[in-house]
């Protein structure tokens, strides 16, 4: 039986972008799935086409047991949509945006504004409740339209990128809250840009690049694909780098990456602590001095990078930023392009 969220085959074209390629999806009822990939994926387009806003090209979408092109409207009340962009009513307060969305939903009076009293302490807003939106920061405009997007606990929920500009208190609280949600049944399909995110609360990922699903799995899973553990090693002396490198290599599995201004070398390795030990034994033999060194799992950016040969966050519109050491800058610019936008 298809999950709570199913498609199979979604083609979106833009002109020449196909920003939708042939996407399968099954989320099963009461789980998380995190739709995690670099701008321009696909991510947002697949939201919108799962939630009646845009039509595909070709495919089948059924949400919530109800087919997506055929009854648009009944898909819409069983579903709740947090876009990217908040969409909040300028000159409503934060109160009555809530309010509003429940009785759009034609919940009693009383009982709209008891959930709408609920939700403005549960996001931090209840100083703010009785201000009008266009005094909100990104920040507050964001939490108001997570707000309503569960004004109704719709069965399944969508959320586009929903913690992108948040600090990281409200970051944590909305992850706690979304805990809750899915502990309570909702399924959820969430987008995110933060690798750690997808890790922390989806039960599967599906990483996408181009309109493609390019990997699907747990997050063991993807991190399995890229061969275990790695050593990391931050040598002292600039010049021991390349000894260093070359004991690295004796040691590890794989290629040893160098990050020259960190002064950063990883490897990937089998063995765990008991290597980690010969590895600095030797080290020491030779005289290499290390300011640190440490055990560590693949993380998710690993696993992106492994995948698709670029980080996460980083586009092709952004030539040679590829590189390891543009990687923080290229982050910085999306959030700074995002902020703007918002
Ligand atoms: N309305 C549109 N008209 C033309 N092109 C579009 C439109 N919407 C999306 N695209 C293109 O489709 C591709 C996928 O866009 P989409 O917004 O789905 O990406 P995304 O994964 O959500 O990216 P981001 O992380 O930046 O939000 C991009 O190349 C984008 O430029
Ligand atoms: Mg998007």
């Amino acid at each position: 039986m298809p999950g709570a969220i199913y498609a199979e085959g979604l083609v979106k074209t833009f002109g020449d972008v196909r920003a939708l390629d042939g996407v399968d999806l099954d989320v099963p009822e009461g789980t998380v799935l995190g739709l995690l990939g670099p701008n321009g994926a696909g991510k947002t387009t697949a939201v919108r086409v799962l939630t009646t806003l845009l039509q595909p090209d070709s495919g089948k979408a059924v949400v919530a047991g109800i087919d997506v092109l055929k009854h648009p409207n009944e898909v819409r009340r069983a579903i709740g949509l947090s876009g990217q962009f908040a969409a909040v009513d300028e000159y409503l307060t934060g109160r009555e945006n809530l309010q509003m969305v429940g009785q759009l939903y034609q919940m009693r009076s009383k009982a709209a504004k008891a959930r709408a009293g609920e939700l403005l302490d549960r996001f931090n807003l209840a100083d703010a409740a009785d201000r009008t939106a266009k005094t909100y920061s990104g920040g507050m405009r964001r939490r108001l339209d997570l707000a309503a997007a569960l004004v109704v606990r719709p069965p399944v929920m969508f959320m586009d990128e929903p913690t992108t500009g948040l600090d990281p208190r409200n970051r944590q609280q909305l992850w706690e809250v979304i805990q809750e949600l899915v502990a309570g049944g909702t399924t959820l399909l969430l987008t995110t840009q933060y690798l750690e995110e997808a890790d922390h609360l989806a039960d599967d990922i599906c990483v996408v690049d181009h309109g493609k699903v390019i990997a699907r799995g747990t997050s063991d899973q993807l991190k399995a694909r890229t061969g275990g553990e790695r050593v990391e090693v931050v040598v002292h002396e600039r010049d021991r780098m390349p000894e260093a490198r070359a004991v690295l290599a004796g040691f590890g599995k794989g290629e040893a990456t160098v990050e020259e201004h960190t002064r950063k070398l990883t490897v990937p390795v089998a063995g765990g602590a008991k290597l980690l030990a010969e590895v600095i034994r030797e080290l020491d033999g030779r005289g290499i001095e290390i300011d640190d060194i440490g055990l560590r799992r693949p993380t998710l950016d690993d696993v992106f990078i492994s995948l698709t040969g670029h980080a996460a966050a980083l586009t092709g519109e952004e030539p040679g930023e590829g590189q390891a050491g543009a990687k923080g800058h290229g982050r910085k610019a999306h959030k700074a392009a995002k902020e703007t936008a918002q």
